[in-house]
């Protein structure tokens, strides 16, 4: 079985790496190739890698292209991570809206809009590369805004694309645990688009869980989303949003915390990786430890000085329970081995929530086999959230729209008609601004 991992020299690739020497022998994986756009990443990924094989005395030989038709070629799963405009893109699509008092974060509000113009046309060519040259492989997509990335491709690739997130698992993780609960054994109703979901029930047998939580102020108190909304505004809502809901819900905060903090997530990892891949290739030992040491900096510094000031809702914990490779494994092992399992994913809509039309990519919990994910039917929900998500999904099409005809007005008109902009004049300045910063932005959408 092939399998291809398109960003192979991301920093993350080590996680992924890891996780498959775990399954590799299990699921027959005999070749996999790494894909970046810079040879220089790959070479700097390579020898941790090689160092991660040496450490677990496990074999899963990789080898490194930039040769995308030669990576994906009759490979059975292709894997994608990439970030297009690398950091530097980020800091950019972070930075200007916060200039201008919009929220200024990677996914959500007009940085994620942005992030999605520019990824957008990189990711139809991979689906069309795939369709040429890989008619049975699964797209397993990890591409932020992960979302709006899986809708694009589904057009191409149809259900074949399937988008990846760790939150909701996270979220659900949290959940059990300050129910002293065991995941395994109970039912999350859990619902929403990529970033903007929510968690309706959680049922043990016949019993409803979730309001017995939310009464709780000491049991909020165990876990990330219970802190971060507070006990007060979830009984309010009845229902446990997505981390990332933060920046709906406490919108003036955030954007105040984040003007206030001296570094912007984006710019700290950027330093941080320039650092890591300027040193360039070492031997295996020394490679990991290199890996080892900035990963670890790269949570504790960010959770301890930054986190809160600069008014980012994560706490960075993913990693130690699985993180998104963890979700990219049970994944690639449900289709594999066709286990019929369980899983919240990003997925076209059929009928799973009934006010959004069949295309329209949602996340939602599915059953995954051999045929890929088949989304459970969801049915009505709140009337907010159902509002909200209809918003949502239209400026997420509206986006798509843009990025692939390369206009400008739709373009703008997604931002103007996103719920974190407060007017089109705002939207223009926005988009001015990104195209001011980003050169390649400006001749794809010529004015
Ligand atoms: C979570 C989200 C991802 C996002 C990441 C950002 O894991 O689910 O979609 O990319 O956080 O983390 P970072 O360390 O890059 O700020
Ligand atoms: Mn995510």
């Amino acid at each position: 079985m092939k399998v291809t991992i398109v960003g192979g020299g991301g920093f993350r690739v080590p996680l992924v790496y890891t996780a498959l020497l775990g399954l590799s022998q299990r699921l027959g994986i005999d070749e996999l190739v790494l894909h970046d756009v810079e040879q220089a990443r790959l070479e700097r990924i390579a020898p941790v890698l090689e160092g991660l094989a040496a450490e677990r005395g496990v074999t899963l030989p990789f080898r490194g292209t930039t040769d995308l038709v030669d990576a994906v070629r009759d490979a059975e799963f292709v894997l994608c991570a990439i970030r297009v405009g690398q950091l530097e893109g980020r800091v950019v699509d972070e930075s200007v809206p916060l200039g201008l008092g919009v929220l200024g974060q990677e996914t959500t509000g007009p940085g994620g809009l942005c992030f999605a113009l520019r990824t957008i046309p990189v990711m139809m060519q991979l689906a069309e590369t795939m369709a040429e040259y890989a008619p049975n492989a699964w797209l397993i997509n990890f591409t932020n805004p992960a979302g709006m990335v899986t809708e694009a491709v589904q057009r191409v690739l149809g259900e074949r694309a399937i988008g990846i997130c760790d939150s909701p698992a996270g979220l659900l993780r949290r959940a059990a645990r300050a129910l002293d609960r065991e995941p395994s054994e109970l039912w999350f109703d859990y619902f929403g688009l990529n970033h903007l979901g929510w968690l309706q029930g959680i049922r043990d047998g016949a019993r409803e869980l979730l309001p017995e939580l939310l009464s709780s102020d000491a049991r909020l108190d165990t876990f990330e989303e219970g802190r971060l909304f507070g006990g007060e505004w979830l009984r309010t809502l009845e229902m446990l949003p997505n981390e990332y809901l933060y920046y709906f819900y406490y919108a003036a905060d955030t954007v105040n915390a984040i003007r206030e903090s001296p570094n912007s997530r984006g710019s700290f990892l950027l330093d941080q990786q320039r650092a890591f891949y300027a040193e360039g290739a070492q031997p295996p030992a020394e490679a990991l430890e290199r890996w080892r040491k900035t990963r670890h900096d790269r949570e504790r510094t960010y959770m301890a000085e930054a986190r809160n000031a600069a008014g980012d809702c994560h706490e960075h914990e993913a990693d130690a329970n699985g993180g998104y490779e963890g979700e990219a494994m049970a994944v690639l092992e449900a289709i594999a081995g066709n286990t019929q399992a369980l899983l919240i994913l990003n997925t076209a809509n059929r009928s799973s929530l009934p006010f959004l039309d069949e295309k329209a990519v949602v996340e939602v919990p599915c059953i995954v086999g051999r045929t890929g994910p088949v989304p459970i039917a969801v049915g009505e929900v709140a009337p907010h959230a159902r509002a909200l998500v209809e918003t949502m999904k239209d400026v997420e099409r509206t986006t798509i729209d843009a990025a692939i005809s390369g206009s400008r007005q739709q373009a703008i008109r997604a931002i103007a008609l996103h719920p974190l902009v407060p007017s089109v004049t705002t939207a223009r300045e926005i988009f001015d601004g990104y195209c001011e910063r980003l050169p390649g932005l400006k001749e794809a959408f010529p004015a």
